[in-house]
């Protein structure tokens, strides 16, 4: 397999740099995401980012032509390994990209090694990921970076006994097992840790549960699109008026749903490395350029890892001359790179291929009649917790 691609890459090189049409020669992307199924919306704020990206940069770089190739894995990690392997194979795409979950990340990064594709993941946030192969590059996040930061926050507030309840899977069980340390350092207790399936659960016997343990506040982890149904159990419950503080990782309050979740939200503080409201120039062009693009639609932190994402390729194309010497050059230009981002300032770790960024405190607040994840504190660039286990 190896050897094959090996191959066919020098042969390709040759061929188009002799004569001139490398430049003319497409480079595709590939970008795989869930536009079906239970994370929808973070294809559909993903595609929507890219697409703007390359509104406002142009879809030429370094002479040569860009081309975008969508594609639906339906959130099913065959799916994704499947369309990987046809991407490079069929496509011959210079670059995988995307990944809406932990699984689906997983179930391609032995083909971006076999192939030698950078593969550049925008949403799937397990600690883990960046070492499943030596050409993946994350943009999104990792739920260590939250947990720790809440971890911090929340005992120094009042919160010493906590509950945890998180989804079942590998970025739930990070964020449960660093929130936990981080308490314990921090003096304070995890009372229990719950864990919900990741498809289609049932909040309720859970929630009863932590309202019989009476802790000073749940800490919630759940993927991108099920915050909602969290949110709305957890009122209609009462918990908020039983005593119970509502805090988590930012996937909670998650801006492609918080304003329709109601000013039941109203106080919840989590920890994130994205808001919508994130004060600075860049970020307020960001929101609007992407509102108006989208009917409307607000941006949340799956747009912005994909924004990210497709500058850190945008980039490395520049610094290698259209992507000369392949995914291995590809990924060398990726390293290292440092820029502003609409969510503050980033930078991807040459050791790991990780993002530093900084981690915000925020608590949902009502400004201009819509509800916000609202910054009040922040740790600057933070390294991912995980990486040194
Ligand atoms: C993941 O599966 O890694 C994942 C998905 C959605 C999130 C966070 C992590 O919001």
């Amino acid at each position: 397999m190896k050897s094959r691609f090996l191959t066919r890459w020098m042969v390709l090189a040759l061929m188009c740099s002799a004569s001139g049409l490398w430049a003319q020669e497409a480079f595709k992307i590939g970008l795989i995401l869930p536009m079906t199924g239970q994370s929808a919306s973070t294809g559909k704020q993903i595609e929507a980012a890219a697409r703007l990206y390359m509104a406002q940069n142009g879809d030429k770089v370094a002479g040569r032509k860009i081309e975008l190739i969508v594609k639906d894995d339906g959130g099913v990690p065959d799916a994704t390994k499947r369309i990987a392997q046809e991407l490079v194979v069929n496509d011959k795409v210079g670059v995988l990209s995307g990944f809406g979950l932990t699984p689906l990340a997983l179930a391609t990064a032995p083909i971006a090694t076999q192939s030698k594709t950078p593969m550049v993941v925008m949403a799937a946030a397990t600690s883990s990921i960046t070492e499943a192969s030596p050409f993946i590059v994350r943009t999104s996040f990792t739920l260590p970076q939250c947990a720790v930061a809440m971890g911090d926050w929340a005992p120094k507030n009042g919160m010493k006994r906590v509950v945890t309840l998180v989804s079942d899977y590998g970025p739930g069980l990070d964020a449960e097992r660093y929130f936990k340390e981080r308490m314990q350092l921090n003096s304070a207790q995890v009372l229990e840790s719950l864990r919900v399936p990741l498809r289609n659960p049932d909040f309720a016997p859970f929630l009863q549960k932590v309202r019989d343990l009476k802790p000073d506040a749940l800490f919630v982890f759940v993927p991108s699109g099920a915050g909602a149904a969290v949110m709305k159990q957890f009122l209609e419950r009462g918990m908020d008026k039983a005593g119970i503080k509502l805090i988590g990782t930012g996937d909670l309050t998650d801006d492609d749903q918080l304003n329709d979740m109601g000013e039941g939200t109203l106080g919840v503080v989590t920890a994130h490395h994205y808001s919508a409201a994130h004060p600075s120039a860049l970020n307020k062009k960001f929101v609007e350029a992407f509102k108006k693009a989208n009917n409307g639609l607000r941006p949340n932190f799956m747009a912005v890892g994909g924004y990210d994402g497709m500058r850190v390729i945008y980039e490395a194309l520049k610094n290698t001359k259209g992507g000369q010497g392949g995914g291995e050059a590809m990924v060398a230009a990726m390293k290292g790179q440092i820029f502003e981002s609409p969510r503050g300032q980033i930078y991807i770790d040459a050791q790991t291929r990780d993002v530093v960024h900084n981690m915000y405190l925020r608590k949902v607040e009502k400004k201009d009649g819509q509800l916000y994840n609202v910054e009040f504190d922040v740790i600057k660039d933070m390294k991912d917790p995980g990486k040194s286990k």
